[in-house]
């Protein structure tokens, strides 16, 4: 099972699949299930989830009272735990835990509490694996050691219980070692990269983020064109010094993600962009409207200057642009006044906030 982004779920699908990676059973809210015939560690390198976990137990007809607790530690005991560990283990992820962590969530109404989950599932673990269980009822859970992660997920009247693969989330990049306020989600960047096709551009092709922040949307398209050149543009230095120790970190951790020329990263501003007209074949970002950052320079005065250098810059054959909108209602009409057509949308739940991926064309 892969846990995604409220809005990712098919994005995820698609890769889960596109990369030969399982086949895909259904989807339920933030999460893919599938199965997969060999499962081993090139599930840790799926980029558009947050985390990926090995199913143990699905639980059907969970209602809400109290009394539904007693459903789970049946199954929570009966559960394979020690081949999921061994199986964890052969996947990449640690393979000695000394602890086991509990995280549930539920959606809809309950008379009973993720606490009472989580200690319904958790002694059961602790009793089969011989590891000691802490629940998080009184705070978090203890720092140090290698903990079992299991996540129980509660949807309608079904339940799951499935174990991490990995110690670390996914989500959390080694790379990212630098950041600004508003810096993406790397499994959002990931995903809107994929969106934006950069994987079938051909070698030489050029792919631009114009307030790129420390990076992470470029960082996340190199793997998937690594002979594409990426350029990246901020006005705010400090960003771009922290975007190309990003990037160099990203390179030396990954080979596939260091291939090809280094990405570019430049001073300018967005609404003046330094690059001649119909040079650039994707422009990815998420630019600042004053949610997380204020826009600077020429965009604090006149947003719209952002979408008439995007419409300027792109190729006028095939040229395409991915950008997460937190106002899309505002910012849609600003694109289409300068000729960009709304070429596919959908929102996300992104930390509390519910912005749109929009896809744009010329
Ligand atoms: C939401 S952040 C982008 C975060 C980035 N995608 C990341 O993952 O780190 C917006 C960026 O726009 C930049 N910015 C603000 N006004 C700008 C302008 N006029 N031209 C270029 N960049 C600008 C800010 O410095 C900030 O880094």
């Amino acid at each position: 099972m892969a846990r995604t982004l409220r809005g990712l779920e098919e994005v995820s699908a698609r890769e889960i699949e596109e990369r030969g990676l399982g086949t895909v059973e259904r989807l339920r809210h933030r999460e893919v299930w599938f199965s997969s015939e060999d499962p081993g560690p090139r599930l840790l390198d799926l980029r558009t989830v947050d985390d990926v976990f090995l199913l143990a137990a699905a639980l059907e007809g969970i209602g809400h009272t109290k009394a539904e607790l007693d459903r789970f530690p049946g199954p929570a005991r009966a559960a394979p735990w020690r081949d999921l560990s061994a199986l964890r283990g052969r996947c990449g992820g640690p393979s000695s835990p000394t602890r086991i962590d509990v995280v549930a969530s539920y959606l809809g109404k309950r008379n009973f509490n993720r606490y009472d989950i989580e200690d319904a599932v958790g002694r059961e673990a602790s009793d089969v694996l011989g590891l000691p269980y802490v629940s998080r009822r009184e705070g978090r859970p203890p720092e140090g050691g290698e903990p079992f992660p299991i996540r129980v997920t509660l949807e309608g009247p079904e339940a799951a219980l499935a174990v991490r693969l990995t110690g670390r989330p996914m989500h959390r990049r080694a790379y990212k070692q630098e950041s600004v306020p508003g810096t993406l989600h790397p499994p959002l960047a990931a995903a809107m990269a994929r969106l934006a096709g950069v994987s079938g551009l051909a070698p030489g092709a050029r792919v631009l983020d114009p307030t790129c922040g420390t990076g992470t949307l470029l960082i996340e398209a190199r793997r998937l064109a690594p002979g594409a050149h990426l350029l990246g543009t901020d006005a705010d230095p400090d960003a771009l010094r922290g975007a190309a120790a990003n990037s160099a970190d990203a390179a030396a951790e990954d080979p596939a993600a260091g291939k090809g020329a280094p990405i570019a990263y430049a001073l300018a501003d967005a609404g003046r962009l330094p690059l001649a007209d119909g040079t650039v074949d994707r422009v990815v970002g998420n630019p600042p409207w004053g949610l997380q950052v204020e826009p600077h320079g020429s965009l604090a005065r006149r947003p719209k200057r952002y979408f008439g250098e995007v419409q300027r810059v792109l190729a006028r054959d095939g040229g395409r642009a991915v950008l997460l909108l937190h106002d899309p209602d505002a910012h849609l009409p600003l694109a289409a006044s300068v000729g960009l057509r709304v070429r596919d949308s959908f929102t996300v739940s992104l930390f509390g906030t519910h912005p749109s991926v929009v896809a744009l064309e010329r």
